[in-house]
């Protein structure tokens, strides 16, 4: 039976009152929601060091006055009319019709977690793990997933790290938040960001007192030399599919990147988020790999597994690991264990590698359906991004008007990211993120489609 907490003031006296208030206040709050089964009148009883009978007289006023329903066999019930106070409608999900066409970045495709090499591995744990186990984690993270971590990401992404340095994180968000708080340590207040980039990252360093230099970005990546003008001494890159125009950093800009790291004494961050998901040539190795004393790799199983599982790691320069292990104690006290024994578990059989397989193929299906449905809906549109991740950067054909076309796809059910939000010092072609991991092919299709509908020209020329 479940527990159920009233407070009750022994020194106030009426105890039975204030049962019957307790209870109808839980009810109205929404605490217990409707549907919610009572614990008996014993239960509840001993629970609370009361005497039966007030529980009794309790449940019976309810009763009466309509918030609980008791029925022979099941109980003692809220009833289903009481229905909490509803709370305010999220920002936009009122607006216009329902969204029947979601092309929002940075979701996989839920729907095929893998449920049950997940169930397995889980199941493998709980039998094996040691007491020790379910003990406080360490700040790092467990023992055996930073060898396993290390060992993948060498096979994997080229990266030179060895398991003392990786801490385990709650995704990347988390290490861009620890990594934030340790370059304030550090006493360097200026963290350079691509522009364009994820403009829900930036409250991120913002909230930890960084400010940010944006640095442009071209077909090869970040602007190296642009950077050097800026006072910044770390900067935040996404080298294997820059987010979100999808190019891929050059070899070029990668030795200049490093060489201004080493010149500056400065630190660069990789956020590897979607590097898993490469459709026609090997996958480039992170940049990591070639400056492992410069480079914190932030990675995450939010594409590859699910962005619920809130799990990742960070790969750390010498100089950072006792900085980071420190406000990673801080933040949490560690990262939950049974999950990381299970990621552990998926890694030694290859069940992670296999997943990953499959949903490559998957993805790239996709992937082919929304190039294939643009080039034949709208042919003047520009695809980028296409050889990675779960996302591509269309440029709208010239002249088009970015706002109004994605206002206009909205209203047509089709949920698409503009690009206004994610530029911050250059402006750019008119351009949407198209995330393609979601909908079947099929449905791909019909939100192009409607999408190539929704284009509208500036100016105010509606066509
Ligand atoms: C640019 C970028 N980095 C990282 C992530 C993943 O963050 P996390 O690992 O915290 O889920 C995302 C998710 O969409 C992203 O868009």
């Amino acid at each position: 039976m479940r527990e159920l907490l009233v407070h009750l003031d022994r020194s106030a006296g009426r105890l039975g009152g204030q049962v019957r208030s307790g209870l109808r206040d839980a009810i109205r709050s929404g605490r217990l929601p409707p549907g919610f089964r009572l614990p008996s009148t014993r239960a509840l009883a001993e629970n609370l060091g009361v005497s039966r009978g007030m529980v009794v007289d309790a449940y019976e006023q309810l009763i009466a006055e309509g918030y609980l329903t008791s029925r022979h066999g099941s109980g003692t019930q809220v009833t289903s009319a009481c229905a909490a106070p509803q709370p305010a409608a999220a920002p936009g999900s009122a607006d216009g019709p329902p969204i029947t066409h979601d092309l929002v970045p940075g979701v996989p495709d839920l729907s095929e977690f893998p449920r049950a090499a997940w169930l397995a591995a889980t199941r493998h744990v709980l039998n094996t793990a040691p007491h020790s186990a379910f003990g406080y984690p360490g700040p790092a993270g467990a023992a055996e997933l930073r060898a396993a971590l290390a060992d993948y990401l060498g096979r994997v992404r080229a990266a030179q790290a060895r398991p003392e340095h990786i801490v385990v994180v709650n995704g990347v968000a988390q290490g861009l938040s620890l990594v934030s708080q340790a370059l304030r340590r550090f006493g360097r207040d200026v963290l350079a960001v691509e522009d364009p980039s994820s403009d829900r990252q930036r409250s991120i360093f913002t909230t930890h007192g960084l400010d940010v230099a944006y640095v442009p970005t071209d077909a090869e990546g970040i602007d190296v030399e642009a950077l050097a003008r800026t006072p910044a001494r770390a900067v935040l890159v996404t080298p294997a599919h820059q987010y979100p125009t999808g190019v891929v950093l050059s070899p070029r800009r990668r030795a200049a990147l490093v060489e201004w790291a080493r010149a500056h004494d400065a630190l660069i961050v990789e956020d590897d988020y979607d590097a898993e998901f490469r459709y026609d040539r090997d996958p480039v190795g992170c940049l990591q790999g070639l400056a492992p004393d410069r480079v914190v790799h932030l990675g995450s199983t939010s594409k590859a597994l699910a962005p619920g599982m809130r799990l990742g790691w960070a790969a750390l320069p010498a100089a950072l690991i006792e900085q980071i292990r420190d406000l990673k104690t801080n933040a949490d006290l560690g990262s939950a264990t049974l999950a990381q024994l299970t990621l552990v578990r998926m890694l030694e059989t290859g069940a992670y590698e296999r997943h990953l397989r499959v949903m490559r193929a998957h993805y790239r299906k996709r992937r082919d359906a929304v190039a294939e449905a643009i080039a034949e809906h709208l042919p003047a549109a520009r695809v980028h991004g296409v050889a990675a991740g779960l996302h591509l950067y269309v440029e709208l054909p010239a002249g088009s008007d970015e706002e109004a076309t994605v206002r206009r796809a909205r209203a047509h059910g089709v949920r698409v990211e503009p690009m206004a939000a994610m530029r911050v010092i250059a402006p750019g072609p008119p351009a949407v993120i198209i995330g393609y991991a979601t909908l079947s092919p099929d449905r791909l299709r019909a939100a192009v489609r409607l999408l190539a509908e929704s284009v509208l020209p500036a100016a105010g020329r509606h066509g």
